[in-house]
């Protein structure tokens, strides 16, 4: 595990577009695992100024989305269908048809979906690239504490914490969707790489668990640890109760100098 401690939210993105764009041109096939939500925000803007500049092709790269709400149709400006449309599809070249996604209007056969889409993901290779958020409640995705380390895409109630967490962007709260369709914890520790963004003191207990506590389905994000390629991207805010920053600081000079190619 890398952790990559930086000043602030435009620095956090500002590093993690450095090694997306990376990752893409080194792959220009690459399979991207994306993630909506007010963190990627800014990685999505640098994305899309190097996409402008002519530096970042997304023509042959495919995407697998982590989640979508229960019941909002891809047109409701608070799915995340809709997210990504405005955040970053409507503004680069990757084709439409290999952006994916979870539906969230489907009805009945949730199983057999969710089935699908894990099976799409593995048609493409599998995800080389998950970037995520992490919920104030340690979720990944929208995999809730107590969710099972091994879960696969699923149909997943929404717990309370996150329901609150977002329901100011919804009229009211009986607007805002209690599922979600999510990829599973099993499903993320099956990328190939993480790349897991933070900022905000907020966010700063969860990290502390995710990256210094120990492995619980009480804290999804602690799954990670099982992850042999994980960078956690962070802020001085987010990283305020990790207990061993001097250290981080340290592996991340030794990592520069013996081993650059994991920092690229
Ligand atoms: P945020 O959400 O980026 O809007 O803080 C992160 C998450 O809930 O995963």
């Amino acid at each position: 595990m890398l952790v990559v401690l930086k000043k602030d939210y435009d620095d956090v993105s500002r590093e993690a577009a450095r090694i997306v764009a990376g990752a893409i041109r080194a792959k220009p096939h690459i399979v991207l695992g994306l993630a909506t939500g007010s963190t990627p925000q800014g990685l999505y803007k640098e994305l899309i100024a190097f996409y402008h500049e002519g530096s970042l092709d997304f023509s042959r790269a495919t995407s697998f989305n982590l989640d979508e709400y229960l019941g909002l149709a891809p047109t409701h400006p608070q799915s995340f269908h809709y997210f990504m449309e405005q955040n970053l599809f409507s503004s680069v070249n990757l084709p439409r048809e290999r952006a994916h996604v979870p539906d969230g209007t489907i009805a009945g056969n949730y199983e057999d979906y969710c089935e699908r889409y894990e099976q799409s993901i593995k048609s493409a290779g599998g995800i080389d690239l998950q970037i995520l958020g992490i919920g104030r409640n340690g979720h990944i995705g929208f995999n809730e504490p107590t969710s099972s380390l091994a879960s696969r895409t699923r149909l997943k109630a929404l717990s309370r914490e996150t329901i609150e967490d977002n329901r100011h962007v919804f009229a009211n709260e009986s607007e805002m969707p209690k599922c979600a369709i999510t990829m599973g914890i099993g499903t993320i520790l099956d990328s190939k790489r993480v790349l897991i963004l933070a900022a905000g003191r907020s966010k700063a207990a969860a990290v502390a668990k995710a990256i210094e506590g120990p492995i619980t389905s009480s804290v999804s994000a602690s799954a990670l640890q099982l992850h042999p390629d994980v960078t956690f991207i962070i802020d001085e805010e987010a990283a305020y109760s990790l207990t061993q920053r001097d250290y981080y600081r340290h592996v991340l000079e030794m990592t520069k100098l013996f081993t650059p190619e994991r920092l690229s």
